[in-house]
């Protein structure tokens, strides 16, 4: 897929934690329409890869807009979109895909929770111009942690249910009693794990089709019992720790080293780096057998041994 090139033509703050970008085609070219539920996968300033639900109308092409949250475990995507894309910043987007269409059904029910606001917005909205019935639950933190709030409270009044839950896994919001009959009407759920978890338990007994979901959590590349090792890099000649939190990839960046990347998920064969010495443990989906010996993949892969050299 062609990359396409745009500025950040507009950024404003919805909350503490999530700023919303207008990006605008750096050429003054029209962007590709898309259809709500899409996404477009961004290249943000740290190099990493991140995928991002449009929130804007998919007819209107001068730009498009999204809205990132400053994850607390940030791999470098959301704190980089946060700390470096300001406005007039240059970025590469990839053309927007849907794998959360809306399907054609009577009546919606939208659940979002936190930032999976994005893509519910959007439906919402579409919903509202093609005068079909829908309601929106939309569980956040708190007030202050809620995007869109005011302007949604205004589109949508009654028909939006807000509910705050204050991080505690005890007070999330009660959904049995919009799920305890199953109904012709279609869902469309975008949040956190444990939000999407619950959806799936309460409606269980619905017919297939009817409950639809999209998460774009990050691939867990570090796993619990992963231990720290040393990466050498022969050609600077720099030795860096790569913490049991941190894939080589993100421990490189941290220690300044600019590196190429794309997946992050050891799918797609951007990072591979020429392992010198040391054992590997292969976690990527793209070597083959005959490379292991001598080729890594560093945003997934870690070590064996306690030190790896890189042709680095
Ligand atoms: S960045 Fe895609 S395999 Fe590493």
């Amino acid at each position: 897929m062609d990359a396409i090139e745009v500025t950040v033509a507009d950024r404003r703050d919805l909350t503490d934690q999530i700023a919303e970008f207008t990006l605008a085609p750096a050429d003054g070219a029209e962007l590709p329409p898309f259809e709500v539920g899409s996404h477009i996968t961004v290249r943000t300033p740290s190099g990493a890869m991140r995928r991002y639900s449009l929130v804007s109308d998919g007819q209107d092409t001068d730009s498009y807009r999204i809205a990132v949250k400053r994850e607390a475990e940030s791999r470098g995507g959301s704190a980089s979109m946060h700390d470096d894309a300001q406005v007039g910043t240059a970025l590469q987007i990839e053309p927007p895909e849907n794998t959360f269409p809306l399907s054609e059904a009577n009546e919606y029910l939208l659940i979002a929770g936190g930032i999976g606001v994005t893509p519910i917005y959007a439906m919402a909205q579409e919903l509202e111009k093609q005068g079909k019935r829908f309601n929106i639950i939309y569980c956040t933190r708190s007030k202050e942690d809620t995007a869109y709030l005011d302007e949604m409270v205004e589109a949508f009044g009654d028909r939006l249910l807000i509910h705050h839950d204050d991080g505690d896994p005890d007070k999330l919001y009660d959904f049995w009693d919009h799920f305890a009959e199953p109904t012709t009407t279609h869902v469309f759920c975008c949040g956190p794990k444990p939000l999407m978890e619950e959806i799936e338990a309460v409606s269980g007994h619905w017919p297939e089709g009817r409950i639809h979901f999209e998460d774009f959590k990050p691939v867990e590349v570090v796993r619990d019992d992963d231990t720290a090792f040393e990466v050498e890099l022969r050609k600077s000649g720099e030795t860096v720790t790569v913490p049991d939190d941190r894939s080589i990839l993100e421990a490189l960046r941290d220690a300044g080293h600019a590196t190429v990347s794309s997946c992050e998920s050891g799918t797609c064969g951007t990072c591979k780096t020429v392992l010198l010495e040391g054992e590997a443990d292969h976690r990527d989906m793209v070597l083959m057998d005959e490379e292991k010996s001598d080729r890594i993949m560093i945003c997934v892969s870690r070590a064996k041994s306690e030190k790896l050299v890189l042709d680095l």
